[in-house]
């Protein structure tokens, strides 16, 4: 079979290495990949947002399964445009991505179907969100609350703000950092806390399989300090949720939102992401996203031992019911390498050094985001998150040690990485 997934990142890489262990695949394509895809697929230049342009691609090269790694994609139809061309892909439709591509509206969904969530409110203008800080829906002046652009915004577009005056002051520099169409909307959340779960489930749009929960650590810094960014590392542990913890979500998120999602016209086919916080409360939805994460997937596929074009054609023809899905045991850790000034400003154009060394290992996978060659064959940065160092093991402890180990042989100028992923 012929493959092509949609996008560039650490996600993608695993998702072609994935697609490379079939037994079915013929060939992988890539578009538009980075310099570790291109060592196993053919990277085509079309971006994510091209989405007529991958469509020609498709057709014109007789692709027989598209995989959709990002979200642009899907916000702008790419679904809709490949199956009106009866083409198969794996990817939610435009329609359903807006539980995504708009915060506003996924938090009024949830309201809509009873999906137990951080209150919210919506506001249409700066303006009207200092009115509803006032208002003090969200606790008093010293309260912490959660503002959000509700577009797409890369990750940009969510402050935790400590208090009223931090939260005002969000408010007035959300169009700045999340970019103005994305802050048209602004969404005022309760501040939860609790453990974050990330959970991301196959779905045929009736039927779903649950993959392993995997805790991501977003912020830059250790302890969770510093600025939030698109994820700096992950761990697949079975034991982050409980089987009481699944049941109760399954039954008061996950078929509330297959069935709703249905019944209001949009049925979800494809990977559903839960963001989830376990609180003392019970656990809660914090957001949907409409696709694998990056840097859970890492972690996911390197445990995966079903062929996953057999996952995607079971997803394809809504016989999910059908297959059964198999994950290695022991826990993987995926420790995401970043450039200098990530994520404010990424300096790109380092060569990376101690690839060559660090590759080959047995359980470890090196997954590329952002790198490239230059004219010498080196392998160089060009991106925010450059390198994803992924090992599996038996335990959790020593799939940290492996990981940490072969980081200790790569370095680029102004590497950043965290030290205490899993901790
Ligand atoms: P999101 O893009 O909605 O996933 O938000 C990014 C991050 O902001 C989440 O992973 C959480 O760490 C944090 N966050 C979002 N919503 C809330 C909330 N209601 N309470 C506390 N933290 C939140
Ligand atoms: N790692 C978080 C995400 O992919 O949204």
């Amino acid at each position: 079979m012929k493959i092509l997934v949609i996008g560039s990142g650490g996600r993608e890489h695993a998702l072609c290495w994935a697609f490379r262990k079939s037994g079915k695949t013929t060939e992988i394509f890539c578009a538009d990949g980075n310099a570790g895809i291109a060592q196993i697929a053919r990277c085509v230049n079309i971006k994510p947002s091209e989405i007529h342009k991958l469509a020609d691609f498709a057709e014109e090269n007789k692709i027989d399964l598209t995989f959709v790694g990002g979200e642009t994609s899907l916000a702008l139809g790419v679904a809709d445009e490949f199956e009106k061309r009866n083409l198969k892909i794996v990817g939610a439709s435009g329609k359903a991505a807006r539980l995504e591509s708009s915060k506003a509206f996924a938090k009024d969904f949830m309201r809509r179907h009873h999906i137990p969530t951080a209150k919210h409110e919506v506001a249409n203008s700066i303006a009207e969100a200092a009115q509803i800080l006032k208002k003090g829906t969200f606790g008093g002046e010293n309260s912490p609350v959660v503002v959000k652009a509700d577009g797409l915004a890369a990750g940009k577009g969510v402050v935790v703000a400590e208090n009223r005056k931090q939260a005002e002051q969000a408010i007035s520099e959300l169009e700045q950092l999340a970019g103005k169409n994305a802050a048209e909307k602004i969404v005022l959340e309760e501040c939860l806390t609790g453990r974050e779960v990330s959970l991301i489930l196959f779905t045929d749009g009736k039927n779903f399989v649950l993959m392993p929960p995997v805790r991501d650590h977003k912020r830059l810094g250790e302890n969770d300090r510093g600025a939030n960014t698109g994820g700096m590392g992950t761990i697949s542990d079975d034991r982050l949720l409980s089987e009481n913890q699944i049941k109760t979500i399954v039954e008061e998120i996950i078929k509330p939102t297959l069935e709703a999602a249905q019944s209001e016209g949009f049925p979800f086919c494809g990977i559903l992401f839960l963001g989830l916080m376990i609180t003392d409360a019970g656990t809660k939805l914090l957001e949907y996203n409409v696709r694998f994460g990056d840097p859970e997937t890492q972690v996911i596929l390197t445990r995966l031992k079903t062929d996953l074009v057999d996952i995607c054609e079971a997803v394809c023809s809504e016989n999910l019911s059908n297959i059964k899905i198999e994950w290695e045991p022991g826990n993987t850790a995926c420790v995401v390498l970043a450039s200098k000034g990530y994520p404010q400003k990424p300096q790109t154009g380092d060569v990376i050094f101690g690839l060559d060394k660090a590759e080959n290992q047995k359980h470890v996978q090196i997954f590329h985001a952002g790198t490239a060659t230059d004219a010498n064959g080196d392998f160089i940065t060009a991106g925010g998150r450059v390198l994803g160092i992924t090992a599996t093991a038996e335990n959790l402890d020593k799939a940290l040690q492996k990981a940490y180990e072969t980081v200790e042989k790569i370095s680029f100028d102004g590497m950043q990485f965290r030290r205490d992923i899993g901790n």
